[in-house]
């Protein structure tokens, strides 16, 4: 079974280990939840096993379909084996109804659908606060080439696409997401990060409740029952 060695990153709410293979290393996930760029702070309890397991079971279903990933392998509740890549320092938000920033920033009521799928990038930049870019300012920033980032994009729709057909079959309503990709040592570009509660907006199909982090972020409170509700659908458990 492969093993933990150095601490090599610390983020907000996982942390990445060095393996004995160069190539492969082991994502840890915490219940550490953050938002506000980092200022705020608290815990929702089970989220790190949650995250983990559904992360791993849409990068499965995803990789199935022919979107690469970094997955390898699940090795315990919060602990998974990934491919270690460069990660392109996006955030890659994909929307399919108005909520968060997007209804801010244009003045549009959270819930109404948007007449096309979009897709926008942040800088990931903690110091500046993850601010909005565009595709040129990407490329003159050469965070990305001009090939990488349509791969990119296609990639991003592609897994859209997937995830919205799934969830609505377990009555979840996919509002938006957040991806980050990484690039392999040959330059494969591959879905990297997580998939979960944490980076998308999750609404039941019926009631419209909020099944995700937002519940967190806007001190709703129940983000623990909404995590495992969550879970419940995708696994059965
Ligand atoms: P936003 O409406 O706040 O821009 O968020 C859009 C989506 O991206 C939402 O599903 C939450 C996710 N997200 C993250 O995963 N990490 C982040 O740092 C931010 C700002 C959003």
């Amino acid at each position: 079974m492969m093993e933990k060695k150095e601490m090599l990153y610390e983020g907000k709410a996982k942390r990445v280990y060095a393996t004995e293979d160069p190539a492969l290393v082991i994502v840890d996930y915490t219940d550490n939840a953050t938002a506000l760029n980092g200022l705020k702070k608290g815990l929702i309890a089970g989220k790190g096993a949650i995250n983990n397991r559904m992360s791993n079971h849409m990068m499965r279903l995803l990789e199935k379909k022919g979107v690469p990933t970094h997955y390898v392998e699940e090795l315990s509740e919060r602990e998974t084996v990934v491919k270690k890549v460069s990660i392109v320092p996006l955030e890659v938000i994909i929307r399919n109804i108005a909520a968060g920033s997007f209804s801010k920033r244009y003045g549009v009521e959270e819930g109404r659908k948007l007449a096309l799928s979009t897709i926008e990038f942040s800088y990931k930049n903690d110091d500046l606060g993850d601010p909005l870019i565009n595709d040129y300012h990407a490329l003159a920033l050469e965070l990305c080439t001009a090939e990488e980032l349509e791969t990119i994009k296609k990639y991003a729709f592609a897994v859209n696409e997937m995830m919205q057909e799934y969830l609505l079959k377990l009555g979840i309503i996919l509002v938006d997401f957040k991806l980050e990709f990484g690039r392999l040592p040959d330059g494969t570009i591959v879905l990297a990060d997580e998939i979960s509660p944490d980076t998308c907006r999750f609404w039941d199909s019926k009631t419209m409740e909020k099944l995700d982090k937002d519940r967190f972020r806007r001190d709703m409170g129940g983000a623990e029952d909404a995590y495992q509700e969550v879970m419940k659908r995708l696994m059965g458990d």
